[in-house]
């Protein structure tokens, strides 16, 4: 059997993980994995549902009924919530929110770590998140950790906001960005924290072009040397 070849990135929200790891995918002919988009699809469900998360038992009977699906079509992920593509409906602020409330639940990420690993089992994959280097892929043989300052990523999500003709302030959103940083890097489990073989790099001064080629660099050089390594043992 051929064996895949994953790089796990991790980081805070807004770093670029999304932008660059997609790029970087279709560069390097990998399947670009958004396991926060899985978060996201849970966290629509107990909105919709009205799900009170902080009550295990209404948790874990909301999680018994989900059905997590993920297709992937001309390199885009789709989500799929029992059978319903809501791929658009959990790009919200509110979902966003919820997301890093519910993926603090152990149940929570109990049921999407499986499937996230499956996904890496077969192909090659970039895969990014808050724990993929810590916890879902601990042997991926490249992990990035990608941050920026909190000042630059909330001015990243502004742009975005605007762009869209959305109206918002600037302090609103750093406000909101470290509120989120703050819960997915204190909570007990699986918290946000680079990973002790992970390479750090900041994006706070590099365009999205110089970051995709950075990632795109250390993965030939990792691939080249996973592939030296594979040859010494035969
Ligand atoms: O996935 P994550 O939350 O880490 O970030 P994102 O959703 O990819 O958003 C990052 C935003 O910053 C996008 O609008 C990018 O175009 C922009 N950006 C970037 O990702 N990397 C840079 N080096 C500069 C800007
Ligand atoms: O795009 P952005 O960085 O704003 O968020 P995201 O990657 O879509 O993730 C939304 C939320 O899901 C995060 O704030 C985390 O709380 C949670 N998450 C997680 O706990 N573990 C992951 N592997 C991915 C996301």
């Amino acid at each position: 059997e051929v064996m895949s070849f994953s790089i796990a990135i991790d980081g805070p929200a807004g770093a670029g993980k999304s932008t660059v790891a997609r790029c970087a995918a279709q560069k390097l002919g990998f399947v670009y994995v958004d396991t926060g988009a899985m978060y996201r699809t849970i966290a629509l469900y107990m909105l919709e549902h009205k799900v009170d998360v902080e009550n295990q038992n209404a948790l874990e009977k909301a999680l018994s009924q989900i059905e997590i699906g993920v297709r992937y079509q001309d390199g885009m992920q789709q989500m799929l919530l029992n059978g319903v593509d809501v791929s658009g409906r959990i790009r919200t602020q509110e979902v966003s929110d919820q997301a890093s409330v519910t993926a603090a639940k152990p149940a929570v990420r109990e049921k999407l770590l499986n499937l996230q690993r499956e996904l890496a089992r077969h192909e090659n994959v970039i895969m990014d998140g808050r724990d993929i280097g810590t916890r879902i892929l601990p042997d991926a043989p490249l992990k990035i950790f990608l941050t920026a300052s909190s000042r630059e990523r909330a001015r990243r999500r502004y742009a975005e906001l605007q762009q869209k003709g959305e109206v918002c302030s600037l302090e609103e959103i750093q406000r909101e960005i470290e509120e989120r940083d703050d819960r997915d890097s204190h909570r007990a489990e699986a918290p946000l924290r680079q990973a002790d073989d992970a390479i750090l790099l900041d994006t706070s001064d590099l365009s999205v072009e110089e970051a995709v080629d950075r990632i795109v660099n250390l993965a030939e050089t990792a691939m080249r040397d996973a592939k030296r390594k594979e040859g010494a043992r035969r």
